[in-house]
């Protein structure tokens, strides 16, 4: 991830970026069964993407890319409508994420990068999937009970069909691979459950059944001040969260007061009771693209935990001053942004239309499909 700093979005492209093909030959193979690995995962508009995002998922994207044949990233406004929200705030918030990711790397030249709501195939298929989704799965979902316990006006249909609509997103692309935190693990599981029963009743490898990928380290982020907590902006504390667009000396601030422990001496090492000193040092690897064990080595002569305060915070500034300003430029542009989306869109329509034509197909939706020859 050291390198994420040269990272370059397209809208900030200079003349040394090699133009690149969707699927140039040498991209991802998929070893077992010789075809393309196709990479999906969906990321939620909001503005407020945080460390934790960039460390456990946006870096993971942009990697992505060079595995992915194709890698495609969706931006789900669809999914944002299942709570309560401000229509206008919605297509900002989309702004802000296509931003952010552009700013963080992906190159919709090496990528599909693209918006939801933008296609269809999406919606349809949901549907077409709740006659092979049982009401009782979605009932038992841990974020369904949360969100809708949270919800303090309507709960929607909506946000029980959450992870149906989460399981076209990725099925319409017959995707391989879905990389996503620790917190998806079981919309991830319906997911397959439901692939699985549409292959048992409508024909065996119709979809693809696909593989969960949790990031090792972003799976770990923790709240600076509750570090037994995840970072989140939801459920975290303000301090405690480092927001990507945050400033610098605000950055700063956030990790000088990071809670570490009381040992004395103190300990510069990971530990099962030192959540707050394991979370430094690991935000610290991650952002030099080390293993944790070369930042212990590396802090052994340091006098204290503020020495270790200090160098994450001063790295974290460092990873993310590029992306920053790379953010400023591009989310000025709001036509270039929705013209990247629109492109996304059409290249998304051209891979999801086929899967969408089988499904019909086989469940008899529509009329017959023309024989070709
Ligand atoms: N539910 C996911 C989240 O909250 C976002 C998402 C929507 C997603 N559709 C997806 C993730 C498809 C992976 C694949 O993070």
């Amino acid at each position: 991830m050291r390198r994420g700093g040269e990272a370059r979005g397209p809208l900030t492209a200079r003349g040394d970026q090699r133009p690149t093909r969707l699927s140039p030959r040498s991209r991802g193979r998929d070893i077992l069964r010789g075809v393309p690995h196709v990479i999906f995962s969906g990321i939620q508009p909001t503005g407020r993407k945080h460390l934790g995002n960039y460390i456990g998922a946006i870096t993971q994207y942009v990697a992505g890319q060079d595995r992915g044949d194709p890698a495609i990233y969706c931006i789900v406004d669809l999914h944002a409508t299942t709570l309560t929200y401000d229509p206008a705030e919605l297509r900002d918030r989309v702004h802000d994420t296509t931003a952010i990711l552009l700013a963080a790397g992906l190159d919709p030249e090496r990528c599909v990068l693209f918006r939801q709501g933008d296609v269809a195939e999406h919606a349809e298929l949901c549907w077409l999937l709740t006659s092979v989704t049982a009401l009782g799965e979605l009932n038992r979902m841990h974020q369904f009970r949360d969100k809708s316990a949270a919800q303090r006006e309507l709960v929607s249909a909506g946000l029980l069909l959450y992870p149906v609509l989460q399981a076209a997103d990725v099925l319409a692309y017959r995707a391989h691979e879905v990389p996503v935190g620790e917190d998806q693990r079981e919309h991830l599981e319906l997911m397959r459950n439901i692939a699985e029963r549409f292959n048992a009743r409508f024909g065996e490898g119709l979809l693809v059944v696909p593989e969960h990928r949790i990031p090792t380290v972003g799976a770990r982020v923790r709240d600076l001040q509750e570090p037994e907590r995840k970072m989140s902006t939801t459920g975290g504390t303000e301090q405690g969260t480092v927001l990507l667009l945050d400033e610098p000396d605000t950055i700063r601030r956030k990790f000088k007061r990071a809670v570490t422990d009381s040992d004395d001496p103190p300990v510069l090492r990971r530990g099962d009771d030192k959540a707050g000193v394991t979370n430094l040092i690991e935000i610290l690897a991650a952002v030099w693209g080390a293993p944790p064990q070369s930042v212990e080595a590396e802090m052994a002569d340091a006098r204290g935990y503020g020495d270790l305060k200090a160098a994450v915070g001063e790295a974290v500034v460092d990873e993310l001053a590029p992306l920053q300003r790379r953010y400023r430029e591009i989310r000025a542009d709001e036509q270039a942004l929705e013209a990247v989306l629109a492109a996304g869109a059409e290249k998304a329509r051209a891979i999801a239309a086929p899967t969408l034509a089988d499904v019909r197909e086989a469940m008899g939706v529509g009329p017959p499909r023309p024989r070709s020859g």
